[in-house]
């Protein structure tokens, strides 16, 4: 289960600064309101993985035959760029109950969609898409909301102008990205500032339609799906630690995917179940690809109990259930080489943190700042409402844990600013604390965990949405 170790992922390219905007209170979302204490308890299934959505619909689209999809996420953003498909003419069944079926339209099959493609909160969407699109003979406009308009675009525009491609941002950086057709992309040798597997997944989808090598370097592991998926579809690709190169000019063949649970998903029910006396929880067809792992990596060195059972290979992507029970956890110094391999699942650790005996500290984690919303401002300003100790540093954050005692958490009120993740996160706190946890603009949860809040509540979490 351990990950190779290898150097620290310390993120170069200097962060555009995302601001968190206080949420507008004119525009009304949804909002949980948790009551404090429960334990959570059964077993359940989480919503599918969304990196390997994205990319089943990408790689269908684009492959020969038809791709038969099950497990797929019916999350906003993967809806996004199942859309964009569509729009681009591809022919795709469903969604339905988690089945897809792409009619896969070749490498030279997209057509103009003739109006702009709307990602969303997706930066997956966007990023991957950047780079496909670079390839195509039509001119492509990539929207999407406030947030992702706020995020950093030139860490995939630079590398694919670097490729020939022709690409605008705003002066910013940022989207709107309006991809021009040209008449050759060539293949590049790109060494990665930072450790993005949308970067890395972006160049080698502009790759396929490069004449010779595109090979990507990454500083540290990043989630690996893209190269896993190509290979099961049949497209060569060379593997050396660090590493990966491909030729433009082949073919993909379509196959079944099934896509695992999402770990990210699963990470609120393993800190939730780890930090509720009483919990037992068993988590269903988790994806534990080695390059996602970090969550657990990091909560085991805390102390959880979780138990892998029934490891088994479901497409190109390991799977196994997860059992999890209550541990006394202790604050920990968060390992490097474990922050890449964690990246999504810091706000659910941060509630970890709080609960533990001791510091946490986490380092090297700049990235955070540039997620969908800058997870370290937001978590920091959401735990100390609810009356924890936490100090921002320019790259993480230390957390105060409190330790074994009941109440971790005071109740009250905190701001998700739109961010999915955050919200569920601010949930699993109300586990531990001494009065309801009211979480505010949680419309976004629907973007990677729909049904969140009815999974968590049959599980035990004293969790009610409230329609806007
Ligand atoms: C993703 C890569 C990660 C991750 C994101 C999904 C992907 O982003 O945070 O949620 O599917 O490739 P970076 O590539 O920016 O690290």
């Amino acid at each position: 289960m351990s990950p190779s170790i290898t150097p620290s992922s310390r993120a170069t390219e200097p962060a555009a600064p995302v601001s968190t905007p206080a949420s507008n209170p004119a525009s009304r979302q949804p909002r949980f309101v948790v009551a404090p204490g429960g334990t959570l308890r059964g077993q359940l299934r989480v919503p599918g993985d969304k990196s390997i959505s994205h990319r089943a619909i990408m790689l269908g689209a684009i492959a020969d035959g038809v791709t038969e999809i099950s497990g797929f996420l019916e999350g906003a953003d993967a809806l996004a760029t199942l859309a964009a498909f569509r729009a681009m003419g591809v022919v795709i069944d469903g969604p339905d109950r988690g089945r897809v079926r792409v009619m896969g339209a070749g490498l030279e099959g997209l057509r103009d969609p003739g109006l702009a493609l709307a990602m969303g909160n997706s930066g997956t969407s966007m990023r991957l898409l950047s780079g496909l699109l670079s390839g195509q003979r039509f001119a492509t406009t990539l929207t999407g909301d406030a947030s992702l308009s706020r995020r950093p675009m030139r860490r995939v525009t630079e590398p694919l102008r670097a490729m020939g491609a022709e690409i605008e941002t705003t002066s910013a950086g940022t989207a709107p990205l309006v991809v021009r057709p040209v008449a050759n992309l060539h293949g590049i040798h790109y060494r990665m500032p930072v450790a993005s597997a949308q970067v890395k997944s972006s160049l080698l989808l502009a790759g396929l339609y490069a004449t010779g090598e595109t090979c990507v370097t990454e500083p540290a592991p990043t989630r690996d799906h893209t190269e896993r998926m190509l290979t099961a579809f049949g497209y060569p690709l060379e593997r050396t630690p660090g590493r990966v190169c491909l030729h433009g000019g082949g073919r993909l063949r379509a196959i079944p995917i099934a896509v695992p649970a999402d770990i990210s998903s699963a990470a609120f029910f393993l800190v939730g179940a780890s930090i509720a006396p009483g919990s037992e929880l068993l988590l269903q067809g988790v994806g534990l690809n080695p390059t996602r792992i970090g969550v657990i990596n990091i909560l085991r060195a805390m102390g959880a109990d979780i138990g892998v059972e029934g490891l088994r290979e479901e497409g190109a992507e390991p799977v196994a259930d997860l059992r999890v029970r209550p541990a006394p956890l202790r604050g920990i110094e968060i390992p490097a080489d474990q922050v890449p391999l964690a990246i999504d699942e810091f706000p659910a650790l941060f509630i970890a943190a709080a609960c533990a005996e001791g510091e946490t500290l986490l380092t090297g984690a700049e990235e955070l700042r540039v997620k969908e919303s800058d997870r370290i401002a937001v978590m920091a300003e959401g735990l100390t409402a609810l009356g924890i100790r936490a100090e921002v540093l320019p790259d993480g954050i230390r957390i105060v844990g409190r330790g074994q005692r009941p109440d971790v958490f005071t109740g009250g009120r905190v701001h998700s600013h739109d961010d999915h993740r955050i919200a569920m996160s601010f949930a699993m706190a109300a586990l531990r604390a001494s009065g309801p946890v009211e979480i505010e603009d949680c419309a976004n949860v629907d973007t990677s965990f729909p049904g969140f809040a009815a999974l968590a509540a049959g599980a035990g979490l004293g969790i009610v949405e409230e329609a806007a």
